[in-house]
């Protein structure tokens, strides 16, 4: 039997979610695709052999949060994306949310998935105080879900000693433009963005940092700037410190 391709999975997901499924749609029917699409062993040969041979396909990808996330596929309304993260041994990766749906299987080598409660409700943007819910290691072909926000914490790591990828698809985003890491140790939430925009946030909280009228002013421009509203909260933190 021929396996399930990428062009007709991207068909498959393009008219399923045309049809606005429910989120329960979506996480049955959604699973299915990525479940055939997961035993087809040939998704990532192209994209592996242009990242290390085609240098200019290397400088257009699009830059992800992770630098460990290759973007295959985003569909053109933006109602989802296809990705392949690359798990090294041995690394271990930090606890996140996410701003949408996301269903992910484990394609190469297994993927060990914790997920946890949040208990706190959010009131300390900065504070958080996370519960392990689950703890499971899933061989490939395995698929497990995330929700948007607080109720998808979850933390990926791989328990082998030979890279592994994980097959990952996200939905349209209900909070755009950054995701939050969380450290269980000290309870903390920290925004992260894509390089750009990390770099910019990073300048923002310098100028935080510096206790003179210019740098203020700056932070104040950028309250008032055509910048996203996320970013303007970064600017409206940093006066405030
Ligand atoms: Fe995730």
């Amino acid at each position: 039997m021929d396996s399930y391709r990428l062009e007709h999975f991207i068909e498959d997901m393009e008219d399923f979610l045309a049809k606005q499924p429910d989120l329960s749609q979506i996480m049955a029917e959604g699973k299915q695709y990525v479940q055939s699409l997961l035993t087809n062993s040939a998704i990532l040969d192209d994209i592996l052999t242009s990242l290390v041979l085609d240098d200019a396909f290397l400088q257009a990808q699009y830059q992800a949060i992770d630098p460990n996330d290759i973007i295959i596929y985003r569909s053109p309304q933006r109602t989802f994306s296809l990705r392949a993260y690359i798990w090294e041994p041995g690394v271990r990766y930090p606890i996140h949310d996410h701003g949408s749906w996301g269903i992910v299987g484990a394609y190469l080598n297994p993927v060990r998935e914790r997920k946890y409660t949040r208990l706190d409700h959010g009131q300390d943007a900065n504070s958080v105080r996370l519960e392990v819910k689950s703890d499971e290691i899933l061989p490939p072909g395995q698929i497990t879900t995330v929700l948007p926000i607080d109720d998808g914490i979850h933390q990926m790591e791989n328990p082998g000693d030979r890279v592994a990828v994980s097959l990952h698809v996200y939905g349209k985003a209900i909070r755009k433009g950054y995701i939050q890491y969380y450290d269980p140790h000290f309870n903390t939430v920290r925004r992260v963005y894509p390089p750009n925009n990390y770099t910019r946030a990073l300048a923002i909280r310098t100028l935080g940092a510096i206790a003179q009228p210019w740098a203020k002013k700056v932070l104040q421009q950028g309250t008032q700037s055509n910048l996203p509203e996320y970013m303007k909260a970064e600017c409206h933190d940093a006066l405030l410190r």
